[in-house]
C-alpha cells in the first residue's frame, strides 16, 4: 500500500459568525455566517507544492490557517500523515505544530518590531520546549545562511531589513523546528520583481534539499506556474478546479479558470489575447444562495448551476483534474482563443 498524502483534507469548513443585532434577536433572524471556506477537499504529498489560486477575499488564508490548525475548523476532517489531526489539544497540539509552518501574509505585521532576529527565528523551537538561549542562538545562526542572511544579524531588528530580508526572517522561523509542509502565504507579493524571483528560487532549492511540502498560496500565477506540481482554484470559499499545474494552465476547464487566467497577460505576444472579462454580479459569502457561486458571473450558465451545486469531479480527456461544473466537458473543450473570437465573453467592466 501507498504512503497517506501527508496531508488531507476532506470537506472542511470555516464559518465565521456575524454578531446579530439587537434587531435581527427580536425578529427571530437566524445568525448569519461568512462562508470564508465551504466544503474544501485538497491533499498534499510529501515534497510537493499545491498552489492556491483565486482572487482576493475567496478564502485561501483561512484554508492555509485551517490546515495549520491556527483557526478551529467548523466542520470537516483534517488528516495529517493518515492521522486526524483536527481534534489535538494542549500539548499533543503544540508538539504537532512542528509539523507545519506559516509563513504570514504581512511580512511587516507578523514580525514583532520589538525583537531580535535570533529571538523572532527560534520562537517555534522555544514553543516546542525548552532550550537554552545559547544553543537557540547557536541553531538560529546555523540557519540564517540556508535563507540566504548573513549567521552575524542575529542581534539586528525587523525594521533593518528589507522587504525581501524581513521575508527571509520569516522563512527561517518557519524552517527553524524542521516542519514537513509550509503554509506560504502571498510569500513574495510585498516584493518586487527581482526580489521575488530570488525567493522563489531559495523556496525550491531548499524544498529539494529537505524534502519539504508546500502549500503556495498567491495570486501570482506566474509563481504557480514556476513552483508548483498541482494547482487548486478556489472561488468563493470553494474548490472549482484542480490539477497538473502545467495542463491546467495551458488548457483550464472551469469558467472561472479560463477567466482568471485570461486576465493575466501572457509573455509570449502570439498568445496574447484580448483580456476575458468577468462581469456580473459578485455573489457574497454570507450565508451564500445553493447552486453553483461563480453562476451570476458565468457565460456558460444554465438553469441547473443555479439550484444544484456539482463537487469537484474528474473530467474525461484530462488526467488527474477535478472540475466543479456541470458543463465541464464542453467548455473544457473550447480553446481559450476560440471563446473570445465567438463573442461568448459575458458582459460587464474589462479587467484593467
Ligand atoms: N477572522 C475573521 N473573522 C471574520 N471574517 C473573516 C476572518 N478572516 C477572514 N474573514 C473573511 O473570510 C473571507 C475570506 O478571507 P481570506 O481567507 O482572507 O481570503 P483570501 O486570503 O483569499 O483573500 C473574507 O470575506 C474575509 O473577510
Ligand atoms: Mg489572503
Amino acid at each position: 500500500m501507498s504512503a497517506p498524502p501527508l496531508l488531507e483534507a476532506e470537506l472542511l469548513v470555516k464559518h465565521f459568525p456575524l454578531s446579530r443585532s439587537a434587531r435581527d434577536v427580536f425578529a427571530g433572524r437566524a445568525p448569519r455566517a461568512i462562508h470564508a471556506v465551504d466544503g474544501v477537499s485538497l491533499t498534499v504529498h510529501a515534497g510537493e507544492t499545491v498552489g492556491l489560486i483565486g482572487e482576493s477575499g475567496s478564502g485561501k488564508t483561512t484554508f492555509g490557517w485551517l490546515v495549520s490548525r491556527l483557526h478551529e475548523a467548523t466542520g470537516g476532517t483534517l488528516r495529517f500523515d493518515g492521522e486526524d489531526i483536527g481534534d489535538l489539544r494542549g500539548k499533543a497540539l503544540r508538539s504537532w505544530r512542528r509539523n507545519v509552518q506559516v509563513v504570514f501574509q504581512d511580512p511587516v505585521g507578523s514580525l514583532d518590531p520589538r525583537l531580535r532576529v535570533w529571538q523572532i527565528v527560534s520562537e517555534p523551537i522555544r514553543a516546542q520546549g525548552e532550550v537554552t538561549r545559547a544553543e537557540a542562538k547557536e541553531r538560529v545562526a546555523a540557519l540564517l545562511p540556508t535563507v540566504g542572511l548573513p549567521p552575524d544579524c542575529l542581534y539586528q531588528y525587523p525594521h533593518e531589513f528589507s522587504g525581501g530580508g524581513r521575508q527571509r526572517i520569516s522563512l527561517a522561523r518557519a524552517l527553524s523546528v524542521d516542519p514537513r509542509l509550509i503554509v506560504l502565504d502571498e510569500p513574495t507579493s510585498a516584493l518586487d520583481v527581482a526580489v521575488q524571483a530570488q525567493i522563489l528560487n531559495r523556496l525550491v532549492d531548499l524544498q529539494r534539499e529537505r524534502g519539504l511540502a508546500y502549500l503556495l498560496i498567491t495570486h501570482n500565477v506566474a509563481a504557480v506556474r514556476y513552483a508548483a506540481d498541482i494547482v487548486a482554484v478556489m472561488y468563493l470559499g470553494q474548490l472549482i478546479e484542480v490539477g497538473p499545474v502545467r495542463a491546467v494552465l495551458e488548457q483550464p476547464v472551469h469558467p472561472y479558470t479560463k477567466a482568471l487566467l485570461a486576465a493575466v497577460p501572457v509573455p509570449d505576444a502570439r498568445r496574447r489575447r484580448m483580456r476575458y472579462r468577468i462581469g456580473g454580479d459578485i455573489p457574497t459569502l454570507i450565508d451564500p444562495a445553493p447552486g453553483c457561486r461563480f453562476a451570476p458571473r458565468c457565460p456558460f450558465v444554465i438553469d441547473r448551476c443555479r439550484t444544484e451545486d456539482q463537487a469537484l469531479r474528474p473530467v474525461e480527456g484530462f488526467p488527474g483534474r477535478r472540475v466543479a461544473c456541470w458543463r465541464a466537458e464542453e467548455v473544457g473543450a473550447i480553446a481559450p482563443e476560440t471563446l473570445l473570437a465567438s463573442g461568448e465573453t459575458p458582459p460587464g467592466a474589462p479587467v484593467s
